[in-house]
């Protein structure tokens, strides 16, 4: 893949070498999200953030992203105040929207709907997530998680051995990251879910034929003790046909402190795409593990801003320049060095 003007749909166009430049130009940006440096590298450009389905962290990341790049955020958010609901194509208001910026995210509860509205579009799209299809930013965060984590210990990403928690089926997370592991090598991946979520088969194959070790689990406590990393997710509840149907499976797979000392090797890292379900019937990674040094959830979230700077800055071509136009911030910064 070539960066520059890309549409970024799917992990599907990612290779490894894109991949390293991605996290290289990330290492980049930490100077900005840290708000010791201020860059205005983006200066008048304009990202369309465009939410058709719930968000926090997505739709803030994309949006501080790029405003840290010096650039303005758009947003739209919700299909009741779109003019979708007046029966408008997708294709029609990426024509539309297209024209007033420079780059669109969007996020939508149809499977294949951010490439629909890309193929119209005349500026870049980032897929924020189509149904239960992809995430490809988050997976790109994920990956970049753990090689900071690993790398605390000297580790890489290959020879990674995880284990993926929850509802496999509809986790778009999940997909985009089990696609994105497999272009490294000798990585073992657990699969425990119910088994009425387990994760689609083309992806089992797919991570068998590039040659990851699959294995597939019921057992939680059985799966976790030899892994570096441990995946949670959340159930999906909005793909399901009823709240009745979720509960089946809310609260399946819980990890709490109790159950990380005894089963986990001391050095495993816990990770969750967020938000953590932490209502009383599901509960899947435990308030309790907050003061856990291996929980990485919240450095996950942090990272998220230094992966979409990079990409931003990589599909609209100003990677190379993005500290020519910078300066030291001038006022008090709380955050230590
Ligand atoms: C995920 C998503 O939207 O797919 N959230 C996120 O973007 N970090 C996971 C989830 O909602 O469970």
């Amino acid at each position: 893949m070539i960066f520059q003007g890309a549409h970024i749909l799917s992990i599907n166009q990612f290779e490894k070498e894109n991949v390293k430049r991605l996290f290289d130009v990330a290492d980049q940006m930490q100077p900005y999200a840290l708000r010791r440096r201020v860059t205005r590298v983006l200066e008048g450009a304009i990202l369309g953030n465009m939410f058709f389905e719930a968000s926090t962290r997505t739709r803030v990341s994309f949006g501080s992203a790029f405003n840290l790049l010096g650039g303005e955020v758009r947003e739209t958010a919700g299909f009741e105040s779109s003019a979708l609901v007046k029966g408008e194509s997708l294709q029609d208001t990426a024509r539309v929207l297209s024209g007033f910026s420079d780059v669109i995210c969007m996020r939508h509860p149809a499977e294949g709907s951010v490439a629909d509205f890309a193929s119209a579009s005349r500026v870049p799209v980032m897929n924020g997530g189509d149904g239960a299809n992809e995430h490809p930013t988050q997976a790109l965060l994920d990956l970049y998680t753990i090689r900071k984590e690993m790398a605390v210990n000297d580790r890489d990403i290959d020879g990674l051995r995880l284990a993926m928690v929850g509802d496999l089926r509809f986790g778009r997370t999940v997909h985009s990251l089990c696609k994105l592991l497999s272009l490294y090598e000798n990585i073992e991946v657990v699969l425990v879910s119910p088994k009425e979520l387990t994760l689609p088969y083309e992806l089992v194959d797919d991570m068998r034929s590039a040659g990851v070790v699959v294995k597939v689990s019921e057992d939680l406590t059985q799966s976790i003790t030899d892994v570096d990393i441990v995946y949670s997710t959340r159930i999906q509840e909005e793909r399901f046909g009823s709240k009745q149907e979720a509960d089946l499976y809310r609260g399946r797979f819980r990890l709490n402190q109790a159950i990380y000392t005894e089963f986990c090797q001391p050095n495993t890292v816990i990770m969750h795409p967020l938000p953590r379900d932490s209502r009383a019937d599901a509960n899947e990674l435990s308030n309790d593990l907050d003061n856990n040094p291996n929980l990485a959830i919240f450095r996950q979230a942090d990272n998220g801003v230094l992966v979409r700077m990079a990409l931003f800055a990589l599909v609209l071509d100003v990677a190379h320049c993005v500290d020519e136009y910078s300066h030291d911030v001038r006022w008090y910064n709380a955050r230590p060095k």
